[in-house]
């Protein structure tokens, strides 16, 4: 996490200037590293993972004058006299008091005794001058959620807490914030007499990536649906804020979640599909299944794929599905949103015109590419009256460049600045729970049939296609990028 995600966010912010005059990040952990062998790990995520690519590694030396390494064993109480000490240390030398951000990017079964002892230092106390931030998971179900929190809230404020979901500091996912509120154009058609379905599709084209022991505990539905998607959902579904405010913004999401349908377990099968990947030939590859990969049990039932429909019972979308898919292995790396609108209701053209008119279509792409595009009809040229579907597209990338921050650096800027609006609140993490419950608890009690049920390289098992064509409806692919 560190070396792919913080240290080169970190190393951005720096180099881009937005990393306060004073600063001192301290990376905690159990392993034995020398200060020296510390830096060149880190250095070494910087080039592999950094945007700028290791470019402008020349500042290296003056950012790590600002890191240190301390290694410690965070069951042990007394080592944590070692933050305080350092805390102090800094205090004395800037002449100010620091604000102290502890990032807990650790395995989940450490976090109750590390949120327990951090919450009993002193710096904790002062709810404006001390920050924790949560990375996934928030628990394994409803019940261990509400535990966390139970003991997040006991240590520290709910405005201490950056739940960081690394999908809503994405340029894109942001930017649909500014395309529905800022333009008076969409908002008219953002609802059910204009719109007749929303897909999202968060694909990847890599498998576990030496996860395997999380993954096996986790599964696509908690890794990939309760967080990521669910949180595209609201930023898709939600009602305009009143004020740009993070609790505004997080109430208006909440409501979404609460307004998503609850589905019995006996309807589970109508509305959620699982998958898991067998061995075979991706890209030229020929990778292993999942049920022979490391940390995997070889009789495995945890899905790598999941899709699901999902109705959000409010004025607004009442009778416009949600259809939802994610999975490892697939054929692209490929996330976006496609809002589909209802065909025309009359059709005036000749009928050859007929032939290939197309219904109007938003697609917002997340990534690999960042673009929004609004598909409509246009006259073929020429002497008859033929219409073809044309793209009109915002190419994000095209305006921002290499200047894009990653998700990470919006996020970690975010929680310098004390700004919650991107973070996940208490309430969220819990409706977000409440609705993929009864997907789990029957696929944790139902052995599936046909594991593994879908090849590397596809778009995951038959029965995902099943899922929307029962509606009349086909997954919606995008053409590979090259
Ligand atoms: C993480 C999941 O939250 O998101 C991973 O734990 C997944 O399994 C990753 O690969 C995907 O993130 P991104 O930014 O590559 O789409």
């Amino acid at each position: 996490m560190n070396y792919r995600k913080l240290t080169p966010a970190l190393y951005n912010l720096f180099l881009d200037n937005w990393m306060p005059e004073k600063f001192a990040i301290a990376g905690i952990g159990r392993s034995p590293f020398s200060d020296e062998d510390y830096f060149n790990h880190l250095l070494d995520g910087v080039t592999k993972f950094s945007r700028h690519k290791g470019k402008q590694n020349g500042h290296w030396k003056e950012y790590s004058g600002h890191v240190s390494y301390h290694q410690m064993d965070a069951d042990d109480s007394e080592a944590y006299r070692w933050i305080t000490d350092m805390i102090v240390a800094k205090e004395a030398e800037w002449g100010v008091k620091p604000n102290v951000i502890f990032y807990l990017a650790v395995a989940p079964q450490l976090f109750p005794s590390i949120a327990v002892n951090l919450g009993s230092l002193e710096v904790c106390s002062d709810k404006r001058r001390s920050r924790i931030v949560v990375e996934k998971p928030f628990g394994h179900d409803l019940q261990s959620a509400h535990e966390l929190n139970a003991l997040l809230t006991a240590m520290f404020s709910e405005d201490q807490i950056f739940r960081i979901d690394h999908y809503l500091g994405k340029e894109t996912v942001q930017n649909i914030l500014a395309f529905r509120f800022a333009n008076a154009l969409f908002e008219p058609l953002w609802n059910r007499n204009y719109i007749d379905h929303v897909q999202i599709t968060a694909a990847e084209s890599v498998g576990l990536e030496g996860r395997g022991d999380y993954f096996e505990n986790a599964g696509a539905l908690r890794d990939m649906v309760q967080n990521h998607i669910l949180q595209i959902i609201c930023m898709i579904a939600m009602e305009p804020p009143i004020p740009f405010d993070p609790n505004e913004i997080r109430n208006k999401k909440v409501d979404v979640l609460n307004s998503i349908r609850r589905i019995t377990k006996e309807q589970v099968h109508d509305y959620a599909v699982r998958g898991q990947y067998s061995g075979g030939w991706k890209k030229g590859e020929n990778v292993l299944g999942y049920r022979e990969e490391d940390g995997v049990d070889p009789l495995s039932n945890t899905e790598t794929f999941a899709a699901a429909k999902f109705h959000i019972d409010n004025w607004r979308w009442q009778g416009v599905p949600f259809y939802v898919r994610t999975g490892k292995y697939l054929n692209q790396k490929a996330t976006h949103i496609t809002i589909q609108f209802k065909p025309a209701p009359h059709y005036a053209f000749p009928s050859e015109a007929a032939e290939t008119w197309r219904a109007n279509r938003l697609t917002i792409s997340i990534q690999p590419n960042m673009d929004i595009r609004i598909r409509f009809q246009a006259k073929r040229p020429g002497q008859k009256m033929t219409l073809d579907p044309v793209d009109m597209t915002f190419y994000n990338d095209a305006v921002a460049g290499e200047h894009a921050p990653e998700a990470y650096e919006t996020l970690l800027l975010d929680v310098m600045e004390g700004d919650a609006t991107l973070f996940m609140r208490g309430d969220q993490v819990d409706a977000a729970w409440k609705i993929i419950m009864p997907i789990l608890e029957t696929w944790e009690n139902r052995i599936p049939q046909d594991f593994p049920n879908y090849s590397p390289d596809s778009w995951g098992p038959d029965d995902a296609d099943a899922l929307i064509a029962r509606d009349g409806r086909t997954w919606i692919n995008l053409p590979p990028v090259l």
